[in-house]
């Protein structure tokens, strides 16, 4: 239930305890402030029970989310809360919903895939109720990928590339300019991007990697052949890496690591299992934090 919430509101594992703490402290807060208000006005057990609700609730309703703003901030989560405060506002009328044309434009990701998608499709959901930011196009080099099917399913628009014209023609910057694509984000895609791509769009590609970079990185090491190098190596920990694109295969810098613990038990299967749950509970917040800096 943790992971799915944790996935639903795009945090790490740490930040979520830390969010809960915040909620924690600010219940307890307001329910001492709200004790020491109503004494302090004079409304006593025997006072007209009226007045006390609606003191109550108002403290309830406004000083509830100032303190939970407090908390947030005093815990290094303000964006997370002054989020969470704007729905609030926006659901009571209050604060007037920002609407895609409010905002200076909403921002195309396009996301490249050659496998089976479960990154993307996780990423697709993530987004999926944002006018700020959205995934407009499936890019794709193997017909019959599992992500094809995953594009279909949530009606977003397919590019399927060749060899030659990616890697040695003028990397298909018409469509994906034509399409207005931002941001292009790769999720299990195996050919090397190539210098026109990368000057169409300067550090505007990001990439994920399921090993800690530099080591199990470069040619030939994506998916299981990642795992299982990782496995006979002997190593006690693996985690997935995140970073920008350049023209050599996972050298580009890097924008967040995760680790996590490898077993006596586990197996290039099991460890994939584990990689792909980092994966789903980091990539999406990534892209989202990195965009919310960067592409406007
Ligand atoms: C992911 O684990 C991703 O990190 C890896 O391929 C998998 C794709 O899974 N990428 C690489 O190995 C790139 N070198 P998915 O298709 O289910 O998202």
């Amino acid at each position: 239930m943790f992971q799915r919430m944790q996935r639903k509101w795009g945090i790490s594992g740490t930040q979520f305890w830390v969010i809960f703490m915040a909620f924690g402290l600010t219940g307890t807060t307001t329910a001492i402030i709200t004790r020491y208000v109503t004494e302090w006005v004079g409304l006593t057990a025997d006072g007209f029970w009226l007045w006390k609700i609606l003191l109550r609730i108002s403290i309830l309703v406004f000083g509830y989310q100032v303190i939970l703003l407090a908390f947030g901030a005093i815990l290094g989560q303000w964006a997370f809360f002054w989020k969470y405060e704007k729905k609030i506002l926006q659901k009571l009328g209050i604060m007037k919903v920002e609407l895609a044309e409010n905002s200076s434009k909403t921002t195309k990701i396009a996301i490249f895939a050659s496998g089976a998608g479960s990154n993307a499709a996780n990423i697709i959901d993530f987004f999926k109720n944002r006018a700020d930011l959205k995934v407009a196009l499936i890019v794709c080099n193997k017909p019959g990928a599992g992500v094809l099917q995953i594009a279909n399913n949530n009606s977003i628009p397919t590019l399927m590339i060749e060899k030659d014209r990616f890697a040695k023609g003028d990397a298909y910057l018409p469509e994906l300019k034509l399409a207005e694509i931002d941001f292009i984000v790769l999720a299990g895609f195996l050919w090397k991007v190539p210098a026109a791509l990368i000057a169409g769009y300067p550090n505007k590609i990001i990439n994920i990697h399921p090993a800690l970079l530099p080591k199990y990185g470069g040619k030939g090491m994506y998916g299981s052949k990642v795992h299982e190098a990782v496995i006979a190596a002997g190593e006690k920990e693996s985690g997935i890496t995140i970073h920008f694109v350049n023209e050599h295969y996972d050298e580009g810098a890097t924008i967040f690591q995760a680790t996590c613990k490898i077993d006596a038990v586990d197996t290039p299967e099991s460890l994939a299992a584990k990689i792909h749950e980092l994966e789903y509970a980091h990539f999406p917040q990534q892209i989202d934090q990195l965009l919310s800096s960067q592409v406007k």
